[in-house]
């Protein structure tokens, strides 16, 4: 594959998918080797390049061993947490692919058919992925930090074949065993699954003891070596991952994404945003159970035949502040995408950027952020710190990829501070009020896209089209993003919160009415609030604020039982680690629970008590009891 010139400039870009988005999408389809090359570009009824035929697999690891470069290099796994660094060759990265979608297919795995992954930041992961990919099964890797009740939702919503894990995950310093929560989350799950296929790792050895569990290396073994299958065509419509997110209830939404919009839409996005093509490297340092993993650390970069990243560590403590700056370097990233609290935690240990100096960021020509808003203090002080251009900008589980971007790769470098940047060529928004009418200028609003979305984007969500239907109901025209911004006159988008009751902590997406609902659950609770306090490093964090039955049996000790039900329920991941147990909660006369006010009381900001409220005391005696803690 030959590296391409940029022969548009963003606004010629943009201005091209605005008047010709089919023209626009049909030429950035040519990126994509089809099986049968689509010649519908758009149909309302099954999207993007729908008549087109094409594999996933084959594009990210096939095309690029037939056109002769079997021995690039197309993944490294960087993992200071186990001490281990290995480079697989695109050969190598199709053989074990390859080999692992054997073993699926001799689990009786096929088009179609779910396989759900709970797995570490390990090479078996994305050899699973793409394996799936190959077979055209459908996969829905589960973020490890997920308690078994969560993994046991996805599975009765996906029904998988088969469960793909790992003896344990390396958390910094702590060793996570895997199996223990797969077994409990099987049990709880109204399914029978017929095969957990379970790798072991050198850390921690798991306990096969269930007749449904399989041991990853026996079943490879069993598996002859070139018993390859081979890649199934697919319709470009048809699924190529699930992968569950946070809704507003305890109910997680499954987006299902396509194959041949995702495929055309990730490598437009590594060429045109991120600057990447054949042989350059590229480090998302996120996880593979986030959508920042699924299209950035496997799929994007093995697109356009580059060298992906998979980094198995944190960006402090394994083992220093120092460890992102030696990732880039020892790996010559070129493009390197991060979360702000990740940068927020080095800056933490290591405020004047010692490592960084020492160390240096190699051939890396920018940084990207999302997952949150970037604050200009975060951006601010890696720019300085690096001299490196560092770019925010905003995307979502649904959409798939950057919507909103500086799109470096074109020359484009502009951007200010606060805001994500421009819209992406592909996506236009717009800014609306509750009643659908335009907000004024730089007034802040519901951030809308007009449809249809670009390629890539969700076309729905698994077993739930009702639920799909619902992030379109509000603003006829319009999908319904969720977060709330403003645009200033030169078209920078800000974004500046959600309007439902999702809160990012350290990046991660979660429900507040989730957290609520799990608490609200507790014998001695009366009712429960949660809000996204400030924090620090990880932007956020949940508070719980909660009022106890009349007679409960032990004020004090409700706050503790809140955080472990959280923590035994929805996962580590949602970090609670603040409750109170309160009088009574700030409601307005019609019973409505004030949480922005409370999130005002537990920020310290000022506050004035609205005029709608029941009681006009209880802010006061809540402050006043934060005070006292
Ligand atoms: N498996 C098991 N447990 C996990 C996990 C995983 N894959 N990921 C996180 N957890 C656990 C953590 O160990 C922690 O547990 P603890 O409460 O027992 O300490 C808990 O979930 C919360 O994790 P996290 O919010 O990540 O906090 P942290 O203190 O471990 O790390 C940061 C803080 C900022 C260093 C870390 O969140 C980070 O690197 N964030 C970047 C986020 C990111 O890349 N997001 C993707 C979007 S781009
Ligand atoms: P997720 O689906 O987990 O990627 O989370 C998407 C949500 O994270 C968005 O709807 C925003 O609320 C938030 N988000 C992601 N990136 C940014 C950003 N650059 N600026 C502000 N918010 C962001």
């Amino acid at each position: 594959m030959t590296k391409k010139q940029h022969d548009q400039s963003y606004v010629d870009a943009f201005r091209h998918a605005a008047e010709n988005p089919e023209g626009f999408w049909a030429n950035a389809a040519q990126a994509i080797e089809w099986f049968s090359e689509p010649r519908l570009t758009y149909d309302e009824d099954k999207g993007w390049f729908s008549d087109g035929i094409l594999n996933t697999c084959h594009n990210c690891l096939d095309r690029h061993v037939l056109a002769g470069r079997g021995d690039a290099v197309a993944l490294t796994y960087d993992s200071p947490a186990a001490g281990a660094f290995r480079s697989f060759t695109y050969s190598q990265l199709l053989d074990d692919t390859g080999r692992v979608a054997a073993m699926l297919a001799s689990l009786g795995v096929s088009k179609g058919d779910r396989v759900v992954i709970f797995m570490p930041m390990v090479p078996e992961t994305a050899f699973a992925m793409l394996a799936c990919a190959r077979l055209g099964a459908i996969h829905s890797v589960v973020f490890g930090g997920f308690a078994a009740p969560e993994l046991a939702k996805r599975i009765d919503d996906a029904k998988p074949k088969v469960i793909l894990t790992a003896s344990c995950g390396i958390e910094g310093a702590r060793v996570i065993a895997y199996k223990p929560l797969v077994d409990e989350a099987v049990e709880l799950s109204l399914l029978g699954v017929e095969h957990v296929v379970l790798l072991q790792r050198e850390r921690l050895a798991a306990d096969l003891g269930h007749e449904r569990d399989i041991d990853w290396q026996e079943l490879r073994n069993r598996t002859a070596s070139d018993a390859m299958p081979a890649c199934v065509p697919l319709a470009s419509w048809e699924p190529l991952y699930i992968l569950y997110t946070s809704g507003t209830t305890g109910i997680p939404k499954g987006v299902v994404r396509d194959n041949g919009g995702h495929a055309v839409a990730l490598s437009w996005s590594m060429e045109n945003i991120y600057g990447i093509g054949a042989d350059d490297a590229f480090w998302a340092a996120s996880d593979v159970g986030w959508v920042v993993g699924h299209s950035y650390i496997v799929y994007g970069p093995l697109l356009v035949g580059g060298t992906t990243v998979l980094f198995e560590g944190k960006p402090v403590g394994t083992p220093d502040a120092g460890t992102f700056w030696r990732t880039i370097t020892r790996n010559k990233v070129k493009t390197f995408f991060t979360a702000p609290t990740a940068i927020r935690a080095i800056r933490k240990e290591d405020p004047q950027a010692r490592f960084l100096k020492e160390i240096g960021t190699g051939d890396c020509r920018v940084i990207f952020l999302a997952g949150e808003r970037a604050d200009p203090a975060t951006i601010d002080w890696l720019e300085r710190e690096s001299g490196l251009p560092v770019i925010d900008h905003w995307w979502q589980t649904e959409l798939g990829w950057p919507a909103i971007a500086s799109c470096f790769a074109m020359g484009d470098l502009r951007r200010k501070p606060g805001s994500a940047g421009l819209a992406v060529p592909g996506y236009k928004f717009a800014i609306l009020r509750d009643d659908g009418n335009a907000v004024d200028e730089g007034e802040s609003g519901n951030v809308v896209i007009r449809r249809p979305l670009p390629p890539g984007a969700f076309r729905t969500l698994w077993n739930n089209e009702a639920d799909f239907a619902k992030n379109f109901a509000s603003f006829p025209g319009y999908y319904e993003t969720g977060d709330s911004g403003h645009r200033d006159k030169s078209g920078y988008l800000y974004i500046m919160g959600r309007t439902d009751d999702i809160i990012n902590v350290a990046g991660h997406r979660l429900s507040t009415g989730q957290i609520e609902e799990i608490i609200a659950g507790l014998a001695d609770v009366n009712e429960c609030a949660v809000v996204g306090a400030k924090d620090p490093v990880k932007g956020m964090a949940p508070v719980a604020f909660i009022t106890a039955q009349s007679g409960a049996a032990d004020k004090g000790a409700i706050a503790g039982l809140a955080i472990s039900a959280v923590r035994a329920e929805l996962g580590a991941v949602a970090a609670l680690k603040t409750a109170y147990v309160v009088d009574q909660l700030p409601k307005t006369r019609s019973g409505k629970i004030l949480r922005n006010l409370l999130r005002k009381i537990v920020d310290r900001e000022p506050f004035s008590v609205p005029p709608t409220i029941d009681d006009p005391a209880i802010p006061k005696a809540i402050a006043a009891q934060l005070d006292e803690h």
